[in-house]
């Protein structure tokens, strides 16, 4: 695997690769890789034939600045997995050669981006918009990889991608769970009192148990305030959101209807914004 961290670099890997008639994966990441982004790496090394992998942690998509001071930086650690997992290419821009003096554009994406984590990160998917639009332009990926975990980002990055014409495919994979069921987050690292580790097990537990509830009936209203209260319960400090939304546009669901939906929470614990999304299936849909 080589290292680059100039687009020249990244852009004459990809021209020889283009030339000699292969296809190419992207994987943006921010680092701290967990099994989560590996099996994103796994998924684009079976579908294309060349796999760049990007690490940066991104200035413009942190609403809290010291969310973004103590976000974790392994770089080392990362590099060895990624070599492991047979990915081509770690691209690892600097600040600067990904914003250089003078940047002055954002991508903003309406409606999929509002509400849910848009509601609450003010910004955020702006800079996420932005910086994976210039990763898929300094790429030329043919196809990109992004874990269902993220399920509003994946909504962002289609629409902001069919928008603007850019001829890439967006793969969302399932989301990678550890044993206890908390999804795979780079996040779950801040959870060091493993008192507060145990107590983060209700949120998939209380989460699938809330899908079924809907899916078998059970009035939406109801089934969300309970599941509210057992979260706090169990010790989460705030409840940021926990909502049905239709999967295909992420538009608000007060009843399934025999619709394809999402549930989808962010809860606070010790600290640590958590995320989670599940589907809710209604038999036949
Ligand atoms: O999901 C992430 O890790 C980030 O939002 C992404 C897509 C790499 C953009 O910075």
């Amino acid at each position: 695997m080589r290292t680059v961290h100039a687009v020249t670099d990244l852009r004459h890997a990809v021209r020889g690769w283009k030339r000699a008639g292969l296809t190419v994966g992207l994987v943006p990441t921010m680092g701290a890789l967990h099994d989560g982004h590996l099996s994103l790496v796994r998924a684009a090394l079976r579908g294309t034939d060349r796999v760049i992998v990007s690490i940066f942690v991104n200035p413009t998509q942190f609403d809290n600045p010291e969310d973004l001071e103590t976000y974790p930086r392994v770089m080392e650690a990362d590099a060895r997995l990624l070599a492991e997992a047979g990915a081509h290419v770690l691209y690892a821009p600097t600040v600067a050669e990904m914003y250089p003096l003078g940047f002055a554009t954002t991508i903003s994406v309406r409606g999929v981006s509002e509400g849910l984590c848009g509601a609450h990160r003010p910004g955020h998917f702006d800079g996420v918009a932005t910086v994976v639009c210039k990763l898929f332009l300094q790429s030329q990926a043919d196809a990109a990889f992004f874990g269902e975990k993220d399920f509003q980002q994946v909504h962002v990055v289609r629409r902001m991608a069919a928008d603007l014409d850019i001829p890439i495919r967006v793969e969302a994979c399932p989301t990678r769970r550890e044993a206890d069921g908390l999804a795979m987050s780079s996040r779950n690292r801040r959870l060091v009192v493993p008192g507060d580790r145990d107590r983060a097990r209700v949120l998939p537990l209380a989460l699938g148990d809330a899908a079924r509830a809907i899916a078998g009936g059970q009035p939406v209203g109801t089934v969300l305030a309970a599941t509210r209260e057992r979260l706090l319960a169990g010790g989460f400090s705030n409840v940021e959101y926990l909502e049905l939304r239709r999967e295909a546009d992420l538009a608000p669901l007060a009843r399934l209807d025999g619709q394809r939906a999402r549930l989808l929470v962010a809860a606070w614990l010790a600290g640590v914004r958590l995320i989670d999304n599940v589907p809710v299936s209604v038999a036949g849909v």
